[in-house]
């Protein structure tokens, strides 16, 4: 089984039962991924923000556990913890699984943005959210000014989120 595949598996297992959780992590993915290769990531980061796209929620049941919340401070406080392990049991160490534990510890902190795999997480992550969340337009026009930076990040968002659906009209 490959890494990434690994990562994926160990993040849906320990997610059981939960399948809004289970869908998230594998959405975030989707769009981290794509927003990294459009942004050109070199392989190494790419794989890092890969693995940090399906973890970087994996405190919220230890939150809701421990302390009976689950908001973005106790995600960032508890993530790690959860995941180091599911990096050692798929063969991540050193370097990589250090910028990985951090990733996850910091990814509702926009303030912390140190990196482009840092800042692709947060925008792949509320790619999502507003969705899962059914967020006003005004809360989205107000997002997507905060924090879209990236070319494809912006795309994605206007494209899901800023314009308007219509249907194509076909024999006209
Ligand atoms: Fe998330």
């Amino acid at each position: 089984m490959e890494t990434l595949e690994k990562i994926a598996r160990a993040a849906i297992a320990y997610d059981k039962g939960d399948p809004k959780r289970i869908h998230h992590l594998l959405k975030v993915h989707a769009f981290a991924r794509l927003i990294g290769l459009r942004e050109g990531l070199d392989p190494r980061t790419l794989f890092r923000l890969e693995a940090a796209a399906y973890l970087h929620d994996i405190g919220i049941h230890e939150g809701e556990r421990r302390f009976g919340r689950n908001d973005g401070k106790i995600q960032e406080e508890l993530g790690p913890d959860v995941a180091r392990p599911m990096l050692e049991g798929a063969g991540i160490t050193g370097e990589d699984a250090e910028r990985i534990l951090w990733l996850i510890g910091h990814h509702h902190t926009y303030t912390s943005i140190d990196g482009l795999d840092a800042q692709i997480l947060a925008e792949a992550d509320m790619l999502v959210n507003p969705y899962e969340d059914g967020t006003s337009r005004q809360q989205n026009e107000a997002l997507y000014q905060r924090l879209y930076k990236t070319e494809a990040g912006k795309q994605l968002f206007e494209e899901l989120y800023l314009k308007e659906w219509s249907p194509v009209r076909q024999g006209c």
